[in-house]
């Protein structure tokens, strides 16, 4: 299994650029896959483990796919099979997305029921609503969701949850009501970047979607949709991942091809601390004044700060003098980071899904090991400004959603080598 072995305390310097995003990725080739009649070509692609895994899914279930060089290329055989057992499902919770597909395409699906995950129990009610709001009979027995109907047809439904409105739901059943009979408005639908990056691809597709990046989605049924050529929308995440790259090293960086539209939030709340940010067309430059400000900060559904950079804001909090509050709003247990940040020497106290983070003046390198995706890119930035060696374990998780992590920090000057035990 691979490590991370990094070297801390070097300022970053120069241009980092930011992939397709994961994201926008999953359900895009998940449409492509299920929903397209003819061949799809997806520019942009990164080349991450859950892309990996999620044509392992798509090729059982019957597409032929091809990825080289950021591009993949899928092509939908005429048989497609209904069902997605467990041992895909586990692998990757994104599976879920061929939930929605398989119904509107084939009238069933049998797909396996996702479980919980390092970040907490992430249920699925919102997806089963939905789609039984347009007809589909769906019952639940033995670990797996048996969903059928005769007719998908529109309907008028209400998408938000307790936490608010819910990304995968909405990428669901706005998959399904493309092809089913009649117009489905969906109320408080997700508006993440990557939600409105499916929107249009489906749209290229032939699809009639109205109110994209809106919390309305009008979505007018059609009979047929087409394969397509598109190009997936740049990685928020990962961009802002490397704007408190930037930062947590004191550095000067310019992340190329982050989209200021969709990192508000996030660049409000990096501003608030103090990190100066100058955005141009093509990204954004990152400059770390000598101090910065402590400050509280509370993830909320997209244009709200992303649950998704928690974890990595977090992290630059620890060493920012003052206390800071992180409230984690969305995945209310994701703070599986905090112990390993504490192995560190950082002072963050955890009380039900709100962080106390009360600056230290410097980390210092450790073993550690990364439990989700997020929480392990907070250890290799946390291993950036540390001082002394730090040993990143279990990489798998950052490889799944981090295109050559090491490389294109080592390209900014970090000191991170992979080695493979
Ligand atoms: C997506 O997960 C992302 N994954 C997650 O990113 C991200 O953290 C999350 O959206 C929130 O932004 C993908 O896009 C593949 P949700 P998803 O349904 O769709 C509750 C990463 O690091 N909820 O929007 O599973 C749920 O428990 C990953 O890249 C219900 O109550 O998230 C949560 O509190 C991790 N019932 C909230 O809604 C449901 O049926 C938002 O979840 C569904 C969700």
């Amino acid at each position: 299994m691979d490590k991370l072995v990094i070297n801390g305390g070097k300022r970053l310097e120069g241009t980092v650029s930011v992939s397709g995003s994961k994201n926008a990725t999953l359900p895009v080739a998940v449409a492509a896959s299920i929903l397209g009649d003819g061949a799809s070509v997806i520019n942009n692609v990164p080349d991450l483990r859950d892309v990996e895994t999620l044509r392992s899914v798509l090729e059982v279930l019957g597409a032929t796919t091809k990825f080289k060089d950021s591009t993949l290329h899928i092509a939908p055989r005429n048989e497609i099979v209904y069902e997605a057992p467990y041992d895909l499902v586990r692998k990757m919770r994104a599976s879920i997305y061929v939930l929605g597909p398989l119904l509107a395409r084939l009238g069933r699906a049998k797909v396996s029921f996702p479980g919980g995950c390092a970040i907490g129990p992430r249920p699925i009610d919102l997806h089963i609503k939905g789609l039984e709001q347009l007809g589909a009979r769906i019952e639940i027995k033995g670990g797996y969701i048996y969903a059928q109907t005769d007719r998908l047809i529109g309907a008028d439904m209400d998408l938000s949850g307790v936490h608010g409105p819910s990304v995968g739901a909405t990428a669901n059943v706005m998959m399904a009501a493309t092809l089913a009979e009649g117009t489905t408005r969906i109320r408080n639908a997700a508006r993440e970047p990557h939600v409105s990056d499916l929107a249009k691809f489906l749209n290229a597709m032939g699809a009639e979607i109205e109110g994209i990046g809106t919390s309305e989605l009008k979505i007018h049924g059609v009979k047929q949709l087409l394969g397509t050529e598109y190009s997936i929308v740049p990685d928020d995440i990962e961009a802002g991942t490397f704007m408190v790259a930037g930062a947590i090293t004191g550095g000067d960086v310019f992340v190329k091809n982050a989209l200021q539209a969709n990192l508000e939030a996030v660049s409000a709340t990096l501003s608030e601390a103090g990190v100066q940010l100058d955005w141009k067309e093509n990204g954004v430059r990152v400059t770390t004044p000598r101090h910065l400000n402590a400050i509280e900060l509370s993830t909320e559904p997209f244009p709200g700060f992303p649950t998704d950079m928690q974890a990595q804001m977090t992290g630059l909090l620890s060493l920012v003098s003052g206390t800071s509050v992180v409230n984690e709003a969305i995945h209310t247990d994701r703070f599986m980071h905090v112990a390993e940040l504490n192995r560190m020497g950082a002072d963050i106290r955890v009380r039900g899904n709100r962080a106390t983070v009360r600056g230290v003046p410097k980390l210092s390198g450790a073993p550690i090991m990364a439990s989700d995706l997020r929480a392990g890119a907070v250890l290799v930035l946390a291993g950036m400004a540390a001082e002394g060696e730090t040993v990143v374990s279990r990489v798998y998780h950052i490889d799944r959603g981090y295109e050559r992590i090491e490389e294109k920090l080592t390209g900014i000057g970090a000191d991170i080598a992979r080695i493979d035990e």
